[in-house]
C-alpha cells in the first residue's frame, strides 16, 4: 500500500460552492454537458462516473438503471446523497480509483470529468477501469488538454517554461495535470481501450468574453466548435469516449441482475484490497470472504466506504 499514487483529498472541502454554485461558470457547467449528451449511450443498466464529487451532472445519467457515483470524498458524496439519496437508481460508493472495489466486467458505461488531472498515475487508473468496464460499453473520458491556444501563446511569448507540444503530462501545480491528447490515446490503447470520438469543448472559457457576450451564444458557439476535436484539440478541455476491451479479452463473470439495495452487495462489490468478491452487507458491514485478507467494510447511511477497512 506504500506505494500507492497520491490523491488529491477533497474531504470536507467547500467545492460546490467555491467552485460552481454563483461563481460564474454557467458557460463551463453546459458545454460540458453538450458534450456529455453527444458521447454518453443515453440508456443502459450501469453507469459509473468516477470522481463524481457533489454530484453535478447526476441528472445526466436518469436514463440508466443503476447509477454509482463513486468519489473519494465521502463528504461531497453525501451533498450528492442529500439531493439523490431518495432515487433508488444511485449507489453512493466511497474509495480511491486506484483500487476499484467491483467485480470485473460490470459497467456499461464509465463517466470521468474534471478528474483526471488529479491522477498522478493516469495508466494504472485506466487498468483499474478496464478491469471494471463490461465489453462493449463505453467510457467517456474529460481531461484538461496541455496542447490548448493559451499554453501554446505563453509558450511562444516565453511566459510559460513547459512546452505544450510533449506528450508528457505537466503538473503545474502539486496533483494537478495537464495532458496531451496523443499521450492520453497512448494510455487508452494500453489499458485496451478503443479512443473514437474526440470533442475540443470549453475555447470560450476566457472572463471577458463570458462577461461579453450571453452565456447561450457562447455555448451554441462551442457546441459547433465541438466538433473540430474530429481533426485536432486547441481547447482546454477534450472528450473522449472509447469502447471497453472486446469480449474474450478480459474475463467477465455473469453479472445477471441489476442490483437493487438489498442484492447489490451479491453481485456488484469486490474487496479492493484483494479483488475478493463480497457477499451481502451483515449489521453495515461487507467481510471480505478471503481469510488471508478478512477486511471489513463500512456501509454508513447508504455510503459505501471503501476509503479505509473499518476492522
Ligand atoms: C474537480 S472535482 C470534479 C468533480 C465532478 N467530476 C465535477 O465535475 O463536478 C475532482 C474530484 O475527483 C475526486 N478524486 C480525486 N482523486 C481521487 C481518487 N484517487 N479516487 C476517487 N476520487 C478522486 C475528488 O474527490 C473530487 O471530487
Amino acid at each position: 500500500m506504500a506505494d500507492k499514487p497520491p490523491v488529491c483529498d477533497y474531504e470536507g472541502s467547500d467545492y460546490r460552492t467555491r467552485f460552481w454554485e454563483g461563481q460564474g461558470r454557467g458557460y463551463e457547467d453546459q458545454v460540458e454537458r453538450v458534450a456529455l449528451r453527444r458521447l454518453l449511450p443515453p440508456t443502459g443498466r450501469t453507469l459509473i462516473e468516477i470522481g463524481a464529487g457533489f454530484g453535478r451532472l447526476a441528472d445526466e445519467y436518469l436514463g440508466y438503471e443503476t447509477v454509482v457515483l463513486f468519489d473519494y470524498s465521502r463528504s461531497l458524496l453525501r451533498e450528492a446523497q442529500a439531493v439523490w439519496g431518495h432515487d433508488p437508481r444511485f449507489l453512493f460508493v466511497a474509495g480511491n480509483w486506484y483500487q476499484m472495489p467491483f467485480i470485473p466486467g460490470l459497467f456499461d458505461t464509465m463517466v470521468q470529468v474534471r478528474t483526471l488531472h488529479h491522477a498522478a498515475d493516469a495508466p494504472a487508473l485506466f487498468a483499474q477501469l478496464a478491469r471494471i468496464a463490461r465489453p462493449g460499453g463505453r467510457y467517456v473520458l474529460e481531461f484538461a488538454n496541455k496542447q490548448n491556444v493559451k499554453a501554446i501563446g505563453r509558450y511562444w511569448l516565453r511566459r510559460q517554461s513547459w512546452s505544450p507540444f510533449t506528450l508528457s503530462p505537466v503538473e503545474f501545480v502539486a496533483l494537478n495535470f495537464d495532458f496531451h491528447p496523443r499521450w492520453i490515446r497512448q494510455q487508452l490503447h494500453a489499458a485496451r481501450f478503443s479512443p473514437g470520438r474526440t470533442l475540443a469543448v470549453s475555447y470560450f472559457r476566457f472572463a471577458p468574453l463570458k462577461r461579453l457576450l450571453p452565456t447561450r451564444l457562447l455555448v451554441t458557439l462551442d457546441g459547433m466548435m465541438q466538433h473540430t476535436g474530429r481533426i485536432g484539440q486547441l481547447s482546454p478541455s477534450v472528450f473522449v469516449v472509447s469502447a471497453h476491451p472486446a469480449i474474450g479479452e478480459t474475463a467477465v463473470p455473469d453479472v445477471t441482475a441489476v442490483p437493487d439495495a438489498s442484492a447489490v452487495a451479491n453481485t456488484f462489490f469486490a474487496c479492493p484490497l484483494c479483488q475478493s468478491p463480497l457477499g451481502s452487507a451483515v449489521n453495515g458491514r461487507l467481510l471480505c470472504p478471503n481469510s488471508v485478507c478478512a477486511r471489513q467494510w463500512q456501509v454508513d447511511n447508504g455510503l459505501y466506504d471503501f476509503k479505509e477497512p473499518f476492522a
